[in-house]
């Protein structure tokens, strides 16, 4: 080990103060101090000390986050204070009722408040700091004993390991919800079903199933967050739920923003009905509001129930399952071959949607639910998730009902459907199947891949049908002429479509990875892999160790890829796609070599009403395709786009001589035919 002199003590504090406040910034606050450069820099001299002097690593460090060793199993704990759980109240007449009751019970109130937060759909837990330090951080398990789950607490980056507290008490314990953001919960399950595994029914199990995942890397890689809620500290002259909510933030928690305290149940109708609505705008999932009595005072006199307490309420939502009856069972063919039984359903309204399809994931769940055409069913549907089939009324069933056969070949093409052992998932493995290809253009042109707007799923049909296009590389030879003459089509938005295709080729590799749709790599993994794999050869030829040894890739995406790339169509694939101009590796924005196109570093001026494209389209259109938009014309204008009704930014135009377009002399410059 190096000896350590007192400078190196001090650089390594200084590193981890700076470092600790940049993440608090970044997570915390939502508002950055330094760029990702600089901290992933400071990190790096952290780090590197760190393992020069072994000796010096405190548990608090912000290296220490993910651990070295996947854990074995997790200890059970026993909660200092146990954790109670929440009454429910599904209407405000039931919240009435509570509120009558309480007062009953309480001496002699005359002035009090409820807090009113959102009930966060995520997972308990009950966190342990000494002396300022986290020590512990456990599940809620049965209210009285949890499981010590320390190390996967430590990833959730909202979590301080270490509070902002000049003198920290000798214990605190802090209590909150740990969630998945929305969007990653959808992500993960995407994965998921692509695996062929068993999806989570909702964020909070997939929360829940994240926490107790042994290998702390995964947990980092998932993004759990946390809101703190509940202040354990002796001793304090905190007197109410809302100073604890304040004490909470100053010691460097996210506490959810969207609280409130209101005087009457009148007060808390109108956030309940509120929130209702907005809920749908936040990221994270909540399933109601959580009522607490303010005053401490008033709490302590109310005292628990068996499992709840007096003072306070969950305010749930309306119903998100509903009974209905399946009228059929088909199955779907997705982009990997995957076949995903559906149930098709007498339409019903669940969480604000007519719901009328709902996934069976596989045939083992199908199996297990033992569902047959004509059962009544419970469907569940959360905000943005899929709907799914819960459970079958057995005794609603009725007589001569048979168990349900998945098919034994491809709905689409007819090719016999197979089902490896120790799989889930059965697939058809004709590559050739027009149900694979289908899929993998839509996904290929879907948001968070090439983002070609206007190339939807009938599109796309009409285009396989017609036989226009037999691979992705096709989409890049269309003609506005061959599209113009399909349904519901026309030359102008053939136009738009082409240009879109055309503009797809600027967007960056990592979108053009996760685009292919190799199995595992979602966009998140994508983007990972792009910045550890700059070309499309380096990543095409690294082994499954190399792959593997980057922070966030596990052994069954680096397989996937390995395989992928040693399939001949598919390097073919790369081959075609690089001739037509996609890109398959990063550039730096000033590395004109490699991105150049007759927009690049060109400025334009849009002006009048355009022909079919709204103003930001044409801006979103050059913008993708490398140029600049700009308000005014100017000498350093490059071309002025000219639509019906142009003013005075036309005839500045002519005075300066600068070139006009059409909006089809537009489109051509972005294909690259002018
Ligand atoms: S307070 C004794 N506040 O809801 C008070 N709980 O259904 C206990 N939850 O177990 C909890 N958001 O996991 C509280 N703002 C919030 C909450 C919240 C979500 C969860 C918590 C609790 C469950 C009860």
């Amino acid at each position: 080990m190096a000896a350590v002199t007192s400078e190196i003590e001090q650089r390594i504090a200084q590193l981890r103060v700076e470092l600790q406040r940049a993440g608090y910034a970044y997570y915390v606050l939502d508002r950055p101090i330094m760029p990702d450069e600089v901290y992933d820099r400071l990190y790096r001299q952290l780090q590197e000390l760190e393992t020069q002097y072994p000796q010096l690593i405190t548990p608090d460090s912000p290296t220490q986050r993910v651990g070295d060793k996947p854990a074995s199993k997790f200890t059970s704990v026993k909660h200092r204070i146990p954790l109670y759980s929440l009454e429910n109240a599904f209407n405000l007449e039931e919240l009435e009722r509570w509120q009558s009751r309480w007062q009953r019970q309480a001496s002699k109130v005359n002035d009090f408040a409820y807090v009113c937060e959102l009930k966060i759909d995520g997972s308990a837990l009950a966190l342990t700091y000494e002396n300022g330090i986290l020590v512990k951080g456990a599940t809620r398990g049965d209210g009285v004993r949890g499981e010590d789950i320390t190390q996967n607490v430590r990833t959730i980056k909202t979590i301080p390991l270490k509070l902002n507290l000049d003198n920290p008490p000798a214990t605190v314990e802090v209590r909150g919800e740990a969630f998945l953001p929305l969007d990653i919960f959808e992500a993960i399950n995407q994965e998921r079903q692509e695996r062929g595994e068993s999806l989570f029914a909702n964020p909070r199990n997939a929360a829940s199933g994240t926490l107790r995942q042994l290998d702390s890397k995964i947990v980092a890689a998932r993004q759990l967050n946390f809101f703190a809620y509940t202040l354990h500290l002796p001793q304090s002259e905190i007197s109410s739920q809302w100073e604890s909510l304040e004490f909470l933030q100053e010691m460097g928690f996210l506490v959810n923003p969207n609280r409130k305290l209101c005087q009457s149940v009148e007060e808390i109708a109108e956030y309940y009905r509120h929130w209702d609505l907005a809920r749908k705008n936040l990221a994270y999932m909540t399933d109601g509001v959580v009522v607490k009595l303010n005053s401490y005072r008033l709490q302590q006199q109310l005292g628990f129930t068996q499992k709840f307490p007096r003072w306070a309420i969950a305010l749930k939502y309306p119903a998100e399952e509903s009974p209905t009856v399946v009228k059929d069972i088909i199955v779907n063919v997705g982009r990997t071959g995957a076949v995903t039984p559906m149930a098709i359903m007498q339409p019903v309204q669940l969480a604000g949607t007519t719901v009328q399809r709902a996934t069976l994931h596989n045939s083992d769940r199908v199996a297990e639910l033992d569902l047959r055409v004509g059962d009544t069913v419970i469907v569940h549907k959360a905000g943005e998730i899929i709907p799914e089939v819960v459970r079958v009324l057995i005794e609603l069933r009725p007589a001569n009902t048979q168990p349900y056969q998945m098919p034994s070949h491809c709905p689409e093409c007819n090719s016999p459907l197979v089902r490896p052992s120790g799989e889930a998932v059965t697939r058809c493995v004709n590559s050739s199947c027009p149900a694979i290809l289908r899929g993998s253009i839509i996904h290929w042109a879907s948001r968070d891949a090439l983002d070609i707007r206007g190339l939807g799923e009938k599109i796309v049909i009409l285009l396989i049908e017609r036989g226009l296009v037999n691979s992705i590389v096709d989409l890049y030879s269309l003609e506005v002429e061959q599209i113009a003459d399909l349904e519901r089509m026309g030359t102008k938005s053939a136009a738009k479509l082409v240009a879109a295709i055309a503009a797809s080729k600027q967007q960056p590799y990592a979108r053009v990875l996760y685009g292919l749709g190799i199995r595992y790599v979602g966009s998140v993994n994508a983007k990972i892999l792009a910045e550890n794999f700059p070309t499309i050869e380096q990543l095409s030829s690294a082994s499954v160790e190399t792959l593997e040894a980057v922070y966030g890739i596990g052994t069954e995406i680096a397989r996937s890829l390995k395989e992928w790339f040693e399939i001949t169509a598919n390097q073919a694939l790369i081959n075609s796609l690089q001739k037509v101009g996609l890109q398959f590796q990063n550039f730096s924005p000033t590395d004109n070599a490699t991105q150049s196109t007759s927009l690049t570093g060109k400025t334009f001026v849009v002006t009048g009403t355009l022909p079919t494209l709204k103003r930001n389209e044409a801006k979103n259109l050059i913008e993708q395709a490398g140029g600049k938009v700009t308000s005014a014309v100017s000498s350093k204008t490059d071309y002025v786009v000219v639509g019906e009704d142009a003013g005075s930014k036309l005839a500045k135009a002519q005075q300066l001589g600068i070139t006009q377009l059409t909006e089809a002399q537009l489109l051509k410059l972005i294909q690259g035919k002018s």
